[in-house]
């Protein structure tokens, strides 16, 4: 993994960049990263702010072997070789399921997981990590200042960004190939359990356009957020899209 590391001054985005080579043939364990990207993707259709030599903006081409469901099990090997290495550095990141990184309350990291596929049958998937090093205030507008931060402003010093990501790229090789031998990625679901910011916390659940509030009580080894809803009923959730209450 990372043997291979492709690399723009400037991109547009590297999960797109990663789709092109990956639909060219590119193999395996390839990495595409960039400086800087015009038009980086966040999830549900939004936009990414990633400038010029201030944050890490990557993505893995893999072709996994695995069911096509089991493709959120890769962004948690993502967030799970994140949240290690900013333990290896000193950092204190939190998960927000399924695919936040969080310090402070803040997110400062993102993961965007896409997948090409045919009858069944994988083709390559493509977990893409944007990560808010060392952006300064001015680098957010004032809606996304609420919600999200950098490394740097929420720990005081400037991130080496050059470590972080050979980091990640060393732990995500170890977590997948753990996640290969299983077939669950029980080691990365562990790292995402022991921080999580979510359990015991009161939430609110987006689903198909309807809001409901729950409280969640774990995070299960099959990766699935256990939540119980106003009412007392159990409900284990694959996908969503969840924040604590009052924030
Ligand atoms: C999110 O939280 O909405 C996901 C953000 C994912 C951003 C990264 S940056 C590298 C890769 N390329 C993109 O265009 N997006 C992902």
């Amino acid at each position: 993994m990372g043997r291979k590391i492709v690399h723009f001054d400037s991109v547009d985005s590297t999960n797109t960049a990663a789709k092109e080579l990956a639909d060219k043939g590119e193999e395996h364990g390839t990495v595409i990263i960039g400086e800087e990207q015009t038009a980086g993707k966040g999830r549900l259709g939004r936009s990414w702010v990633s400038p010029k030599y201030k944050g890490i903006w990557f993505s893995f081409i893999l072709r996994p072997e695995i069911n096509p469901m089991l493709i959120a099990k890769v962004t948690q090997v993502a967030a799970a070789a994140v949240v290690k290495a900013g333990d290896e550095m000193g950092f204190d990141f939190k998960v927000k399921w399924p695919n936040d990184i969080i310090m402070n309350d803040k997110k400062v990291c993102g993961i965007l997981t896409e997948m090409s596929a045919e009858l069944n049958q994988i083709n390559y998937v493509i977990p893409g990590i944007g990560i808010n090093a060392n952006l300064d205030i001015e680098d957010f507008d004032k809606e996304l200042k609420e919600k999200a931060s950098s490394i740097k402003i929420e720990s005081g010093k400037a991130v080496d960004r050059k470590e972080l990501v050979g980091r990640i790229i060393n732990n995500f090789e170890e977590l997948y190939d753990s996640f290969m031998a299983d077939g669950k990625g029980i080691d990365s679901i562990r790292i995402c359990r022991d921080k999580s910011i979510l359990i015991g916390r009161e939430v609110r659940v987006i689903r198909g356009g309807q809001t409901a509030e729950a409280r969640v009580l774990d995070l299960n080894d099959d990766g699935e957020l256990v939540v119980e809803w106003e009412g007392g009923r159990i409900e284990k959730l694959f996908s969503g899209e969840v924040s604590v209450r009052g924030k």
